[in-house]
């Protein structure tokens, strides 16, 4: 992608720490995300995926541990690694007022370009993103989709290799967030690494290469949703709602369990229980009998075959969207 440098399009992150005085929000955090393929940081809010992106574009001082962006550290050579590196914040990085073409100039000036060259870049972006009919229009105007197809368009005019993207289609509609998937996998097939956040699995599933799972500052998880899947393990998960004793639920459902140890309780609550089941719907009958045993009311109940939010729940103990 004509980096003059030759440098291995990427990013390498080894032992990064980040601390907030007492409080650390990146812990020990190791990845390598490469050119052409989505790298997806997953996980709930809180897990320290900004702070992970802030120091990666040299917003944010690293307690401790070394960042590379196609092969320039990020903190000795600051200017280099930057060159080519793109962010997409999760808080919108446009300015209102000021006309959707011009917001594109300003980025574009900001790296550097200049006369014709930047005018062909922000006519190609304008493209890109969709947005050349709505180009001399004030972004505050725009609906969230299209001021999120914007602040993407900002963070690709100076052509970079290396692309951030933090939570993206948070309050976007369905079709801006169609548009936005599209605009990654272009990147993507162009080239580029993309590292991006997210918080819902269904989007980490769908667009990534690669993922990592995120919590409390950690990575808990990494592979490709393949890799992943498998470590979910081969059980059904079965999600049940309504009302359950949660002192009684987990040793009938241990009763029933043996001596296969075909069942196993993941998540008890009051209003709801996850239980990962080897064949869960011939072993439905036996369940609700002895959840009845128990004293439980059952309003309502999912099977679903193991995915990144069954993994999370297996690895944390408690749900993604929380
Ligand atoms: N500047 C800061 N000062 C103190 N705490 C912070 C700061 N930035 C983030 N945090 C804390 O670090 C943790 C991780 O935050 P963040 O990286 O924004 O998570 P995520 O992007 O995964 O939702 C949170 O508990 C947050 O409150
Ligand atoms: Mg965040």
């Amino acid at each position: 992608m004509g980096d003059t440098d030759h440098a291995k399009t990427g990013i390498v992150i080894t032992g990064l720490v980040k601390n907030f005085g007492e409080f650390r929000a990146v812990d020990d955090l190791s990845f390598r995300a490469e050119g052409g393929r989505v790298f997806g940081l997953l996980g709930p809010n809180g897990a320290g995926k900004s702070t992970a992106i802030g120091c990666i574009s040299g917003l944010t001082k690293p307690t401790s541990g070394m960042i590379t962006v196609n092969d320039h550290d990020i903190v000795r050579e600051p200017r280099a690694a930057k060159r080519r590196l793109g962010v997409v914040p999760q808080e919108l990085a446009i300015y209102p007022d000021l006309p959707a073409r011009d917001n594109l100039r300003y980025w574009g000036a900001a790296f550097g370009l200049r006369g014709e060259e930047l005018g062909q870049r922000v006519d190609d972006v304008l493209e890109t993103i969709g947005l050349v009919d709505r180009a001399g229009d004030l972004p505050r105007t725009f609906s969230g989709g299209m001021q999120r197809r914007l602040n993407f368009g900002c963070g690709i005019v100076h052509e970079p290799t290396v692309i951030l993207l933090d939570e993206p289609t948070v309050g976007v509609d369905p079709q801006s967030r169609e548009r936005l998937y599209e605009l990654v996998t272009e990147q993507r097939d162009q080239g580029a690494c993309i590292l991006y956040t997210t918080h819902y699995m269904e989007e980490a599933e769908r667009l990534c290469d690669e993922i990592a799972i995120m919590d409390h500052g950690r990575m808990i998880a990494h592979g490709s949703l393949a890799e992943l899947r498998q470590t979910a393990g081969e059980h059904d998960h079965l999600t049940l709602t309504g009302h359950f004793p949660v002192e009684e639920v987990r040793p009938v459902i241990d009763a029933i369990s043996e001596p296969h140890r075909l069942l196993e309780v993941l998540l008890a609550e009051p209003n709801q229980l996850v239980i990962a089941a080897h064949e869960a719907s011939t072993r439905l009958p036996a369940i609700f009998r002895a959840l009845e045993g128990a004293g439980a009311r059952v309003s309502e109940t999912t099977l679903r075959r193991p995915n990144l939010e069954t993994l999370f729940i297996k690895l944390t103990g408690k749900e993604l969207r929380a």
